[in-house]
């Protein structure tokens, strides 16, 4: 497995494990009759969301589908080389910038301006990925026989 991605893997599995802790911290301050803050159930769901399970889907598509070697010789087919980190710079930055700022979008002009700044980062993040992934998605260069 190339390294960009393990790091949208590892990177999922690391959402993961912060997703389960805050859910249970949830849970835990329900049990004990304690209310929690409802934009706190959105963050936990974002980072699950985005965090967990788009970072592992884009982990592995890079790594499976298959290689397009006349786009991108200097890879061996699988990509830009600029163009796995970018998407991983704008996801996950853009993840964060959310989840710090979304709590605070009433109070706060920064807040607003990162909540903004972190929709257009996400975006561009899942376009870039769309691109590379409908690049890759084709049919065998050496099909075997009654494959299509
Ligand atoms: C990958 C796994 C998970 C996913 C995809 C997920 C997803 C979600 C979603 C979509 C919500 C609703 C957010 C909203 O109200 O807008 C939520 C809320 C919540 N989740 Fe999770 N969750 C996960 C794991 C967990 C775990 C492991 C726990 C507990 C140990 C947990 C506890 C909670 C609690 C307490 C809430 C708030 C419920 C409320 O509104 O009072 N979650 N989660």
């Amino acid at each position: 497995m190339p390294i960009e991605s393990r790091l949208f893997v590892k990177t999922a599995l690391v959402a993961l494990v912060v997703t389960f802790c805050w859910g249970a911290w949830m849970a835990l301050e329900e049990s004990v009759g304690r209310s929690v803050n409802p934009i706190w159930a959105i963050e936990h769901a974002h980072l699950a969301f985005v965090g967990w399970l788009v970072n592992m889907v884009i982990g592995f598509a890079l790594w499976l589908l298959p290689l397009n070697r006349e786009r991108f010789p200097d890879t061996q087919g699988r990509y830009f080389r600029w163009m796995p980190l970018t998407i991983y710079l704008l996801l996950n930055g853009g993840l964060i910038a959310r989840i710090l700022s979304e709590p605070a979008v009433a109070s706060s002009a920064v807040a607003r301006l990162a909540l903004g700044a972190s929709a257009v980062m996400q975006v561009c993040a899942i376009l870039l990925f769309i691109k590379l992934a409908w690049l890759r998605t084709r049919r065998p260069s050496h099909p075997a026989k009654g494959v299509r």
